[in-house]
């Protein structure tokens, strides 16, 4: 039997249990027999036999969970071997993610996340921590929602050199920018709209000055091209001064204009670039895409939903498969 907590219950926690839930058999006929143990908020939680459903809708309906322990508690006290860390993503100092996740590996629990904060910041730190404990620290969640990217770089194309890789990470901006070259509309308009309908944050700081785009990139050039690199090292600009009659003048010329984040070995960079108009990243809407540069595969495209509570929890049930079919 499997146990697994889930840390962090908002869109994407709820999302996992409900994936859980809905995947039970399939999921099981791969790995075994699995179990919810645990499910922590900000303030509180659930542990030991429960409802799974009945824990998603307590939460929904009340905000909360039943009872008052709180996260750090249930990691020191329950035994589980798996947890989905889904909490808020801090690239300053990756908390409370940071402390979350160290502590379930220095447990011996598998971890598997959706949080770019911790990663961010301690890479490297939490991979040999994951090492020296024989676990699994997986993140296929964090680059491209339910594009997939890690294990296609890491089992796919294993055994090639990676150039470089480069594309749409945000799509929230992706959709302002197609908006703008479709409607001609000037950016606040298109942002408040976009806010209006949920595609963008009351507070879009993250993603429209490029900082989500930006700690992808990290995630990337650390997690699946061995660099060794910090946020600070990512040269960044978002989309905040693209103009309408930027994308008339581009367009005259065959070209659109994408924030297009990049991880060369040289050079890591976020900003808005000149595309040519039939190249696979001139996409439109809130999708993602990268084109990853190889020595012997020559260059791979994907493209997907970047963020969603399905979509998120479809990357983090492949991590689970993943680390317990092997
Ligand atoms: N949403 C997406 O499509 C998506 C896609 C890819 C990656 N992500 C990443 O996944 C993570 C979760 O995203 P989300 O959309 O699910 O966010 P969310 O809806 O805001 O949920 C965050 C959850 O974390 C809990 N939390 C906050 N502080 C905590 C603490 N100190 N200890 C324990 N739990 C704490 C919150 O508790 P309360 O419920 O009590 O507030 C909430 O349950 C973020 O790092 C995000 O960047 C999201």
């Amino acid at each position: 039997m499997i146990d697994i907590a889930i840390i962090g219950f908002g869109v994407v926690g709820q999302g996992v249990a409900e994936a859980l839930i809905e995947k039970k058999e399939l999921i099981e006929r791969r790995i075994g027999r699995f179990r919810v143990v645990a499910i922590a908020d900000s303030k509180s939680s659930v542990v030991g036999e429960f409802d799974l459903l009945k824990a998603i809708e307590y939460k929904r309906e009340k905000g909360k969970l039943w009872s008052d322990k709180k996260a750090m508690e249930i990691i020191e006290e329950i035994e589980f071997d798996v947890v989905f860390e889904a909490t808020p993503t801090n690239v300053r100092d990756g908390e409370p993610g940071l402390s979350y996740i160290k502590r379930c590996i220095e447990k011996g629990a598998n971890v598997i996340t959706s949080n770019k904060g911790p990663l961010v910041v301690a890479f490297k730190e939490l991979q040999k921590l994951a090492d020296k404990n024989g676990v699994k620290l997986m993140y296929e969640a964090t680059v491209g929602g339910a594009m997939p990217v890690v294990k296609l770089v890491k089992k796919n194309l294993a055994g090639n050199e990676i150039k470089s890789i480069k594309g749409i990470l945000n799509g929230t901006c992706n959709y302002i920018l197609s908006r703008m070259e479709k409607e001609k509309m000037p950016y606040p308009q298109i942002l408040s709209e976009a806010q209006e309908l949920g595609i963008a944050e009351a507070d879009p700081t993250y993603d429209v000055e490029g900082i989500d785009a930006g700690a992808k990139l990290v995630i990337i050039a650390n997690g699946l091209m061995g660099m060794n690199v910090k946020f600070e090292d990512v040269e960044i600009n978002g989309i905040t001064t693209v103009t309408p009659e930027a994308f008339e003048v581009a367009s005259q010329k065959g070209y659109t204009i994408r924030l297009i984040a990049e991880a060369r070995r040289d050079k890591l960079r976020v900003s808005p670039r000149l595309i040519s108009l039939n190249h696979p990243l001139a996409i439109d809407g809130t999708l993602n895409a990268l084109q990853i540069e190889t020595d012997m595969a020559g260059s791979i495209f994907v493209i997907g939903k970047g963020a969603g509570k399905r979509e998120t929890a479809s990357a983090m049930i492949s991590d689970l498969i993943d680390i317990y079919e092997n």
